[in-house]
């Protein structure tokens, strides 16, 4: 290993081939702190040729990497296994924004930038990149692309996917592929970006990204409501969109577990309304200069469902500050489940037409498993994707982790059953793996792993990730 060491020192320089135990721990922990490994090293390139130059060394000596970015990953994709032998290569250093065509509507970054700073560089230029997550200020775009992630926008502008129109990558074997071609319109045979999006580091590491850019909403109107269960949330998004058509932007729920913490643990929350509810819904809409009337348009969806029973109260933001304090509300809930204690992470897609039937008949069921479970739900309601996360009875930690798999295997199978998906956003990394795979059709697993074969045949990138081991 001496010499492949010498030769990934001799592509990047000396100070960005780590190897101490001290220098390689932020990489080799997630954010979660749940998924923890070893590395052979980290290896921190600054340019695609020094990626190539690093991915071609490895791809001699035989030795596994780990694309990372910026590490925010929920599901263990972005961390080294436990054996000691994988190399790390971080994006960390490339972090230049390359150019923002603001008439053709793109933005071409490298994969290591910051997504706040892509929103920057947009904002700066007059338009918008509507990405947004909780972690937008420290995940990479080049996490964002190989995660396929999702957020608060997708409601109104998709998932990352849906925002990629061309990538670089830096294959296996230390090749390049550029494929940076902004066009709308391309039918000259299989989308290879397509093929990368979503594939959590196992392809190839993406090294520049080129984005699609929006005009800007400026204007907004945002109200957190209470509603009395996720069936009254399912019906205020119909008559939102019905009477906010194309600017509803975001359409988020929370339980008031959920807030409750939030109220506990994050500095300066305020619970916006008098009595508490058992469900809240964060929505907004957003507009342009031109757009009059988002007001009204607000008021009139919030008219509706407090005539119909499907909400109870509301607190719509009078001003920017007040539209901050709703959406901390919502964004810290990621971070105070965590200061409460054990966290069981989920991140399931439903049909929306049966997300309230699911979840009324999940908590009973998980209480079964653990009695004292704290379901702290929250998530893109909007888009049927649930965050069923999990805290443990409280003072009890060692309880959620004992009955982890039991759990994990309940929701899974109520999300097969109800024909929905295991992971909305956040992947499969090494904790879903092996799940995903057991839900799907065997065509569908024979599928992937040829795409894989195809791409990777030594299976140097992110081994066990999204695929489990044969
Ligand atoms: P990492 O964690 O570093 O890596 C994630 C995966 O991508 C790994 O498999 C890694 O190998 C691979 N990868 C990273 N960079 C590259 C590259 N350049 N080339 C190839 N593979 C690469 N996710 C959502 O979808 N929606 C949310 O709303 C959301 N909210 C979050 C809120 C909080 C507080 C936190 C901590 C996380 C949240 N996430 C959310 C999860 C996470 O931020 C996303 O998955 C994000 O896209 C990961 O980006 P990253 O740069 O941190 O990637
Ligand atoms: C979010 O939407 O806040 C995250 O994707 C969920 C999580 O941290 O579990
Ligand atoms: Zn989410």
């Amino acid at each position: 290993m001496t010499d492949l060491l010498d030769r990934l020192r001799d592509a990047v320089g000396d100070a960005h081939v780590l190897t101490s135990d001290e220098d390689l721990a932020a990489y080799v922990v997630d954010w979660t702190g749940v998924h923890a490994g070893q590395a052979l090293a980290v290896v921190r390139p600054a340019s695609t040729e020094e990626v190539a130059a690093v991915v071609a060394a490895c791809h001699g000596a035989g030795v596994a990497i780990v694309p990372q970015g910026g590490n925010t990953g929920l599901v263990g994709g972005g961390v080294p296994d436990a054996s000691g032998s994988q190399v790390v290569l971080s994006l960390a250093r490339m972090r230049t924004i390359r150019e923002v065509d603001p008439v053709a509507g793109t933005i071409t970054v490298d994969a290591g930038v910051v997504l706040a700073d892509v929103q920057a560089a947009a904002a700066e230029a007059g338009r918008l990149f509507p990405m947004s997550l909780g972690s937008e200020g420290s995940c990479t775009i080049g996490g964002n692309l190989a995660t396929n992630a999702g957020g608060t926008a997708v409601l109104r502008y998709g998932m990352t996917r849906e925002l990629a129109l061309g990538l670089e990558v830096v294959l296996p074997d230390g090749r390049v592929w550029d494929g940076l071609r902004g066009l709308r319109k391309d039918n000259t045979g299989y989308d290879l970006t397509q093929v990368f999006v979503g594939s959590e580091g196992t392809l190839g590491v993406i090294t520049g990204a080129i984005l699609r850019l929006f005009p800007p909403t400026p204007r907004h109107a945002t109200a957190w409501v209470a509603v009395p269960s996720v069936a009254a949330a399912v019906s205020l998004l119909a008559l939102a969109q019905q009477h906010a058509g194309v600017h509803l932007s975001t359409f988020e729920i929370a339980n008031r577990q959920a807030i409750e913490l939030v109220l506990a643990h994050l500095p300066g929350a305020v619970d916006p309304l008098s009595e508490p509810s058992d469900w809240y819904v964060l929505v907004e809409l957003a507009g342009s200069e031109s757009d009059d009337g988002l007001d009204e348009a607000l008021e009139t969806v919030l008219g509706a469902a407090v005539e119909e029973g499907h909400a109870s109260d509301a607190a719509i933001a009078g001003s920017p500050a007040q539209r901050s304090a709703l959406w901390a509300l919502r964004e810290g809930i990621s971070e105070v489940q965590k200061v409460e204690g054990a966290t069981l992470k989920q991140d399931v897609t439903l049909p929306i037409a049966d997300l309230a039937e699911w979840t009324d008949a999940m908590g009973p069921r998980l209480q079964e498993i653990l009695p004292g479970v704290r379901p702290v739900t929250y998530g893109h309601v909007g888009d049927g994707n649930l965050h069923y996360n999990l805290n443990a009875p409280v003072g009890d930690d060692d309880a959620l982790r004992a009955a982890a798999a039991d759990l994990s295997t309940a929701i899974y199978d109520a999300v097969a059953s109800a024909h929905g998906s295991i992971s909305a956003e956040h992947g499969l990394g090494r904790t879903k793996a092996a799940a995903a795979a057991s839900y799907k059709s065997e065509v569908e697993v024979d599928l992937m792993r040829a795409v894989k074969e195809a791409l990777d045949p030594e299976g140097l990138m992110n081994p066990g990730v999204l695929l489990p081991p044969d």
